[in-house]
């Protein structure tokens, strides 16, 4: 691996492959990200933890592979799952999965999709050393019981201290084929009792993957990313959504409403995890699927993440803002694009009724209380890829927040009220507004 690759604003692969962040936690001073890492080339193989530090969640730091497959448990990977502190030691809660056969052409995928899923645990007592050889514990095996979990569909624990204990969430589905949410809770983080499940009709997806659960000052948050949510057989069928939700610990009972807002209307991004950061904000970041490697800068990689949101909940809106440190770092004014430099720039503006916004080929318009964007000039021309996006109806003015880099476009609608990204391709480094109000730019400060 790359290792001590710095990287500033986005963190981006190493080279080769990353999905799904992993892991993420603000201890002993610095944040620590992990991710879902093939280390050999830019496709999905067998997963390893790859890591990164931060100290201000804008410059990070790649420093090399956390986890990786040792036992008969994650002897084909390392899957996704999070972290907590825990009398000093950073505590990695993860699934490792175990093929019944492995594809004889690409071992590194599972024939038939036959495969166990436990979930698992590792402990380290600074953050940076993971005994990968003896310091492994599976806290869950497969589940046997098919009321309960399915055996291979079971994975991604999300785990977090309660009022009352530890708790676990995991995503699952039922036999049936409908998404569902186990939850587990533990005294001692090592030994963890099943108590309870939820799931939603038809139409939501038949496997939650990588749930999210947290409290906020505007209330209970659930975050997941249902499998076969859009239904359209195109590439983002996949999604992340998120919902105001009721949950008491007792019995682990939760209400989930019917009204779900997505992650991100771009609909690139997945697998969203959060964390709490050193101000006591709830802040997340996601993974931005990516349909080709980039080549052109040295090792081919694929896959990364957005910039860190700080997750607030207002009249029982959920509210995706940028991290103030990331919106001051990109506060340097420049009067033109190019001098924004390797790491990019940011527009601020507003848009007027048919007012366009173009960044170097990619198109962002107001269409009455609807914010749009069109990549079809800067995306590859895949028959299932998605090209068009827009936003639910806007409540609070068309104040934009627009921050651009080579491969991704992250735009802010109203401080976060609903946000779109995407992925992009050769952008070009230019900037036309027609129908703006208030333009300014801004570079990266040093
Ligand atoms: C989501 C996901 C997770 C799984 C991981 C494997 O993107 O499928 O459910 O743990 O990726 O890389």
């Amino acid at each position: 691996m790359e290792q001590h690759i710095k990287q500033y604003g986005h963190l981006k692969a190493p080279g080769n492959w990353i999905n799904d962040p992993n892991g993420f936690i603000y201890y002993q001073g610095r944040y620590h990200l992990f991710y879902q890492y093939f280390p050999y080339a830019p496709i999905w193989g067998t997963m390893h933890w790859g890591h990164a530090v931060s100290e201000d969640l804008v410059t990070w730091e790649h420093v090399g592979i956390a986890l990786f497959p040792t036992k008969e448990g994650d002897r084909n990977g390392c899957f996704s799952g999070s972290g907590v502190e825990h009398d000093g030691k950073l505590n990695l809660f993860y699934t490792g999965v175990h093929y019944h056969l492995a594809d004889p052409e690409n071992i590194h995928l599972c024939l038939n999709n036959r495969f166990d899923s436990c979930q698992m645990m590792i402990s380290s007592e600074d953050g940076m050393h993971f005994d990968n050889f003896g310091g492994k514990k599976v806290v869950i095996p497969p589940i046997e019981n098919i009321r309960q979990g399915d055996k291979t569909d079971t994975r991604d624990p999300k785990v977090w201290k309660g009022s009352n204990g530890w708790y676990m969430v995991l995503g699952s589905r039922s036999q049936e084929g409908r998404g569902k949410l186990l939850f587990y809770r533990s005294e001692d983080l090592e030994s963890w009792s099943y108590v309870n499940q939820v799931s939603k009709g038809d139409g939501w997806g038949w496997m939650w993957e990588c749930p999210d659960y947290f409290e906020t000052e505007g209330g209970q948050v659930l975050v997941f990313s249902p499998m076969g949510f859009l239904k359209d057989g195109k590439r983002e069928e996949n999604q992340s959504i998120c919902m105001a939700v009721d949950f008491k610990e007792d019995g682990c009972e939760m209400k989930m409403p019917d009204k779900y807002q997505y992650i991100d209307y771009g609909l690139d991004l997945y697998a969203p995890q959060s964390t709490v950061d050193e101000a006591g904000r709830r802040v997340m970041v996601a993974w931005l699927r990516m349909p080709e490697a980039v080549k052109e800068e040295g090792t081919p990689w694929s896959g990364m993440f957005c910039l860190p949101r700080v997750v607030e909940v207002k009249d029982g809106h959920i509210y995706f803002r940028v991290h103030p440190n990331v919106k001051k770092r990109y506060g340097r004014p420049i009067d033109n694009v190019a001098d924004g430099g390797r790491n990019g720039y940011r527009i601020s503006l507003c848009l007027e009724e048919n007012g366009c916004l173009n960044v170097g080929g990619y198109q962002i318009f107001r269409r009455g209380d609807r914010i749009c964007v069109d990549r079809t000039k800067v995306y590859r021309k895949g028959e299932n890829d998605r090209m068009v996006f827009e936003t639910p109806p806007v409540r609070e003015g068309n104040q934009l927040d627009v921050y651009v880099e080579d491969h991704m476009i992250e735009l802010y609608v109203n401080d976060g009220e609903y946000v779109i990204s995407n992925g992009v391709y050769g952008i070009k480094r230019e900037l036309y507004v027609s129908g703006g109000c208030g333009v300014e730019l801004f570079g990266m400060e040093w």
